[in-house]
């Protein structure tokens, strides 16, 4: 058995944890909203439509912030379609998804079930086939009061209270071939400034993210980053980063190694911001929305296979085995160590599409993907300060990784509770690791508790088949201010530390 060491010190602190880091996202895609949330006639139904039980699931999630309506979808999306009486609303082809868009549900509805989900809506406006104008127009309409003509069409269609959206992504994977009006660096971020100065002369207490790069694998990056906020550094807050984790050589050892990539990603990332921010010598200090990230390489490309223009066809419903949940749990960790940087992120997604909650098809029951699980420890146990941990495992070598730890974790330390918790993934295949954890710096009376995740590689859950989730496990030790747990072969983990202060 291997033995990894973990030294943690609550003085050393890296960064708070803003509950926005905890974010997911809806699409309209597939049947993340037709037959996911919203399903009228469900026995769940509430008055509007949206089913109590998939919202329930998402409650437990406690996600603070929903990304709307898209993705590739957004960028081929007329805001207007989906506002007004249902039975007027057009049937539009979606190009990005090669699907039909009923449209009955749109922004008033989805801000309705965003409120009854405890969550923010995060809008993303379409900057492929339309511009400031009509970003403009959906700001006024979701923001302002009333007296002006469409946030008066908003009270007309029956929500006098403005939605009072905080925060607005402009545009999606802009440098991306495959989005529907596909810009270069230099397009983008001219149209990304002028249409965040637009934004913000109607409301000023908007928070805006310009587009970042689709993947670290995109030719452009990270030039793209630094193009685009050349033009736009003063005019936006976050610069946005996405990437999905998949098994594309078929070694497993590659595929745990994963998150290395997404750490590096948000290194060369920073780099590129605090270079544009050294060059026009400003005072600002750009933060990072990690606005998509997931596991996702079985459905990928599915979109090209399907019989076109089906009205919510069950699209991109990827099986999330053991390992995938090691590799969630993984980036996840990673984004937790990159607090410092990384100030928002969303889980993508949230409901059937890549998701950690699924329904079956024709308002079947809800269930719990493997995912689900490292995603609610993060979000309910992950909201304190993030600790600047040294760690030391033992190392595997890929196919393509050298040197990749069997050890991922963070730790996170709760001042207000006086609780530390360290969230680990063990990435053998093969072998349990004895984990020791030096906590002498947090005094004596420490109570300890181990909830780990495993399972066989291949393992899925399915409807009334839910066995891959946490266990109690027993054998955790204190001892004189020292920790040790055996992390299961191919295990997510969390660590539960109660100090007496
Ligand atoms: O989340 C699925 C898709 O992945 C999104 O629509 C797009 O932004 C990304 O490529």
């Amino acid at each position: 058995m291997g033995k990894a060491t973990i030294h943690l010190d609550p003085a050393y602190k890296l960064a708070d944890v803003p509950k926005e880091l905890f974010g997911s996202f809806i699409e309209h895609l597939g049947r993340a909203v037709y037959d996911g949330i919203y399903c009228p006639g469900h026995q769940t139904a509430d008055g509007q439509g949206f089913r109590r039980d998939v919202r329930e699931a998402i409650q437990a999630l406690q996600v603070p912030l929903i990304r709307y309506p898209g993705g590739n979808f957004a960028s081929g999306y007329r805001w207007e379609d989906g506002v007004g009486p249902k039975e007027k609303r057009p049937v539009r082809p979606d190009g990005a998804w090669r699907s039909r868009e009923s449209n009955q549900v749109g922004l008033n509805e989805f801000a309705g079930f965003c409120q009854s989900a405890d969550a923010e809506l995060m809008m993303t406006v379409n900057l492929g086939t339309r511009g400031v104008q009509e970003a403009c127009d959906l700001l006024e309409y979701c923001n302002l009061p009333n007296g002006t003509y469409f946030s008066d069409m908003r009270v007309a269609h029956g929500v006098k209270k403005p939605h009072g959206i905080k925060y607005w992504c402009l545009g999606n994977e802009m440098d991306g071939p495959w989005q529907t009006g596909h810009k270069t660096a230099e397009e983008y971020g001219r149209l990304a400034a002028e249409t965040a100065r637009a934004m913000r002369k109607l409301d000023p207490s908007i928070r805006l993210t310009a587009a970042g790069s689709s993947n670290p694998y995109m030719p452009t990056f990270p030039q793209w980053e630094a193009t685009v906020l050349e033009h736009a550094y003063e005019d936006v807050d976050f610069l946005s980063l996405h990437q999905y984790l998949g098994n594309s050589t078929g070694d497993m050892g590659d595929f745990l190694a994963q998150s290395l990539t997404t750490d590096k990603f948000i290194t060369d990332a920073v780099a590129a911001c605090d270079f544009v921010q050294a060059k026009k010598r400003s005072k600002k200090r750009m933060m990072l929305s990690f606005d998509e990230w997931n596991v996702w390489y079985k459905t990928m490309d599915q979109e090209q296979h399907i019989q076109p223009w089906q009205f919510a066809p069950p699209l991109l419903e990827e099986r999330y085995t053991m390992a995938d949940a090691a590799v969630f749990g993984t980036m996840l960790i990673t984004l937790l160590n990159h607090a410092d940087r990384v100030k928002m992120a969303c889980l993508a997604q949230l409901v059937n599409v890549i998701a950690p909650i699924m329904t079956e098809p024709n308002g079947g029951p809800v269930w719990r993907q493997s995912i689900f699980w490292p995603f609610l420890h993060g979000s309910l146990y992950g909201r304190g300060t993030v600790l600047r941990a040294v760690a030391d495992s033992p190392k595997y070598d890929s196919k393509n990784f050298t040197d990749v730890p069997y050890l991922e974790s963070a730790c996170v330390w709760h001042e207000d509770t006086k609780e530390l918790d360290v969230f680990a993934v063990n990435r053998s295949l093969d072998d349990p690791m004895l984990l020791a954890c030096d906590l002498a710096a947090f005094g004596g009376g420490l109570t300890a508790e181990h909830l780990a995740m495993y399972g066989p590689v291949e393992a899925v859950n399915g409807p009334g088949q839910e066995a891959l989730k946490p266990r109690v496990m027993s054998g955790a030790a204190l001892k004189d201010g020292h920790l040790e747990a055996q992390l299961p072969p191919l295990s997510w983990n969390m660590l539960r530390v109660k100090t007496d202060g």
